[in-house]
């Protein structure tokens, strides 16, 4: 072989795309619901969208993006998350001046040069919403709780919401402040990256897993210890809103997330059995990106939940990943003339709406059901040389197993009625 994938790439065979195709339409009914229209960007931004709008001392943009010259000589990146492509449309294109709130969906490749592990990938895709507009606690519950009626539609049981408020310009340098005061004299005994993090973003030393990060900076003030009046009060409206309609989250105060245009609400949601990528899907607020982004002031929040990571939850959890009919004939037909038969039926049939196949392998009969039941279909038609003759064709019904002979000229219309039932 030549080559193969890139590390951090996956294949999505024809066996795995339905658990995609799946997924995908429960994300569109949820959407269609909750009133969310599908927003599509580019794959690739200017490199400056990315370091601006998510944050130069993010691990994302740091160390993690795909970036190149192109024959032009611009920085270009592929995009490691879709929110600042989002909002740079949202100004670019004056969504700002339709009635808003805008309500928006995407899903779609996500690229980010990480160290790849399961749940980890180089390429991944994510299904997100962004709403831009408003500033109304309602809204942060409502996006909450979009994701979490997602995760609980596909079946997924154990999940953990946890939810947290970073606070806003006017309240973090009270918090940046005390933190670094708190952990000048610790310094020394946190991890290389926290080392680095304690002067240029100490907020992200709270989100670190190293055991010796976690221990010294368990007393440590934390966001929710600082923040303003407004700050406070809107965070106690989203945990109203939710509590109102019973939703389970865990008040997490050492959620700080790992992009930088978080303001007051952040929040994740966590799969305990999908190993050490337990983050299936994370968001929040970003109040101040569209200025960030040299657009006019506008609110926004969304949600991004990494697919890959969902399909593993749910085959973890032994979900189904029910499929929608995908094939509702397959015509197994002896002999040459049969074969002649069966070729013409199946391009009416297609004609018709209804999903058809033949054989193409030269199969026995035998072996040609047997393929028939592999792709679970509703009807089998069965064409002998003797059917041809009577120019009939005998329809079993897979499901019941029961056998009709139906005249061929009247095998499109019976198969219709059949399958409308
Ligand atoms: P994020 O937390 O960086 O947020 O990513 C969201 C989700 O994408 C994660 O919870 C995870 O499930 C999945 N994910 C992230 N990186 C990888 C990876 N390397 N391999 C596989 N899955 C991954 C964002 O991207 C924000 N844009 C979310 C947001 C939308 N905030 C506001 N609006």
């Amino acid at each position: 072989m030549l080559t193969s994938r890139p590390k951090g790439t996956n294949d999505i065979l024809p066996g795995q795309v339905n658990k995609w195709h799946y997924l995908e339409r429960i994300a569109g009914e949820i959407c269609r619901e909750y009133g969310y229209s599908e927003i599509r960007t580019p794959v690739f931004e200017h490199t400056e969208l990315f370091s601006r709008g998510v944050g130069d001392t993010t691990d994302v943009v740091e160390k993690e993006m795909y970036t190149f010259n192109d024959k032009g000589k611009r920085s270009i990146s592929l995009r490691p998350e879709q929110t600042a492509c989002v909002v740079r449309a949202y100004v670019e294109n004056k969504l700002f001046a339709l009635p808003q709130p805008v309500k928006v969906y995407y899903a779609g490749p996500m690229f980010r040069y990480a160290n790849v592990q399961a749940g980890r990938y180089r390429q991944f895709h994510q299904f997100g919403v962004e709403v831009l507009g408003s500033k109304d606690p309602a809204v942060d519950a409502e996006v909450i709780t979009m994701a979490m009626d997602f995760y609980h539609r596909l079946g997924l049981r154990g999940l953990e919401l946890h939810i947290n408020s970073v606070g806003c310009n006017d309240c973090r340098p009270l918090h940046r402040e005390k933190l670094q005061s708190y952990l000048a004299s610790r310094v020394e005994g946190l991890c290389k990256l926290c080392q680095s993090r304690f002067s240029r973003n100490p907020m992200r030393i709270l989100d670190c897993k190293e055991e010796k990060c976690l221990e010294l900076s368990k007393e440590a003030p934390t966001t929710t210890d600082c923040l303003c009046e407004n700050c406070a009060a809107h965070f106690n409206k989203v945990k109203q809103y939710l509590d109102d309609i019973g939703a389970q989250y865990i008040v997490d105060n050492r959620l700080v997330r790992g992009l930088d245009y978080y303001t007051n609400t952040a929040f994740e949601i966590m799969a305990s059995d999908i190993g050490a990528q337990s983050s299936i899907g994370g968001g929040g607020r970003y109040d101040g990106l569209t200025e960030e982004i040299g657009g006019p002031a506008a609110p926004g929040i969304g949600f991004a939940l990494g697919i890959e990571r969902i399909i593993a939850a749910m085959e973890r959890q032994g979900l189904d990943f029910p499929v929608e009919g995908q094939l509702d004939v397959y015509i197994a037909s002896l002999g040459e003339k049969a074969k002649q038969e069966a070729f013409k039926l199946v391009y009416t049939l297609r004609r018709a709406g209804i999903a058809a196949e033949i054989d193409l392998m030269g199969r026995s009969l035998k072996a040609q059901m047997k393929f028939a039941n592999r792709f679970e279909t509703s009807f089998t038609l069965i064409m002998g040389e003797e059917e041809i003759e009577r120019d009939i064709a005998v329809v079993r019904d897979m499901f019941s197993g029961e056998q009709q002979e139906v005249p061929l000229t009247g095998v499109v219309e019976y198969l219709l009625k059949q399958l409308r039932k």
